[in-house]
């Protein structure tokens, strides 16, 4: 597996690359990484001649300071995970490489799309996501990118990237990948306490819950019947929204045929997690 440090060493890389031809798949990460990552990454070494990850804590998308300070950082074991899952090369930028001006984000106009669930609570967030991407899709001019569906909304918004500025890459949606117990994988869990671990299975467990909740009852039912599920347990909700799959927008009313996802935030003492899950 080759470690690259430096964009001009992707830069050359790339181009040997696309001069013999061969396609290129491509993870973004931040390290901390576990199997969702992983199963990110065997779906491109199977879709692609050549299977390129980066890891890098992009500064310009924690709104919160504390955050991406505490924001695990385990890049010798990363490197070792990714060696034996076949990955034939890792992209391990400084922030002064990405962003030699100062760590600033574009500003971007996703059609209402950056303005839900997490774009309401994490101002800039998506700002900063769009920035580290499209840079790095001019770097490595994928053929493929790979993002878990855990990130629905910082997919669809990628997906409305790749459509306004026409890019060629194909974006490949991956289904979240959880634990035993239903809790999604997250580089965030390796932070929880014991306790707050197990307790974080109520995500998945309240999400199921609405799920069949809502065959029989209301949006605004299953909204309220969710907060009084959250307020059972040592989690504090954020928000609990309902919203149509495409434009991310919450729906108070289910049409035919519309997919629709459950989307929730709740923090386990002072770690955030996300979590949703197709309705219907
Ligand atoms: O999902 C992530 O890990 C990050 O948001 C990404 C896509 C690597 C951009 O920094």
């Amino acid at each position: 597996m080759i470690l690259l440090r430096k964009p001009e060493e992707v830069q050359n890389l790339i181009t040997e690359l696309k001069s013999s031809h061969k396609s290129i798949g491509f993870v973004p990460t931040m390290g901390a990484l576990h199997s969702g990552h992983i199963s990110l990454v065997n779906q491109s070494t199977s879709e692609n001649d050549f299977t390129l990850v980066s890891i890098f804590v992009n500064p310009t998308q924690f709104n919160n300071p504390e955050d991406l300070k505490k924001y695990p950082r385990t890049e010798k074991q990363d490197a070792a995970l990714l060696e034996t899952a076949g990955v034939d090369a890792v992209f391990l930028p400084s922030a002064e490489s990405l962003y030699p001006n100062g760590e600033d984000s574009e500003h971007f106009d996703f059609n209402g799309l950056e303005n839900q669930m997490e774009g309401k609570f994490r101002s800039g967030h998506f700002d900063g996501v769009a920035t580290i991407v499209q840079k790095f899709f001019k770097l490595i001019q994928p053929d493929k990118a790979y993002f878990g569906e855990k990130d629905f909304q910082q997919l669809r918004i990628i997906q409305e990237l790749v459509k306004q500025h026409n890019l060629s890459v194909e974006i490949v949606p991956v289904e979240i990948k959880r634990e035993s117990d239903g809790l999604a994988m997250s580089s965030r869990n390796m932070r929880l306490s014991p306790e707050m671990r197990n307790e974080s299975t109520e995500i998945y467990r309240i999400l199921t819950a609405a799920k069949s909740f809502l065959k029989f009852n209301s949006i605004q039912k299953t909204k309220e019947f969710v907060k009084k599920e959250f307020a059972k347990t040592n989690l504090k909700l954020e928000y609990f929204e309902i919203a149509d799959e495409t434009s991310l927008l919450p729906i108070s009313e289910l049409k035919e045929n519309q997919k629709i996802r459950g989307f929730i935030a709740a923090f386990a003492e002072d770690i955030r997690l996300i979590d949703n899950m197709s309705l219907n």
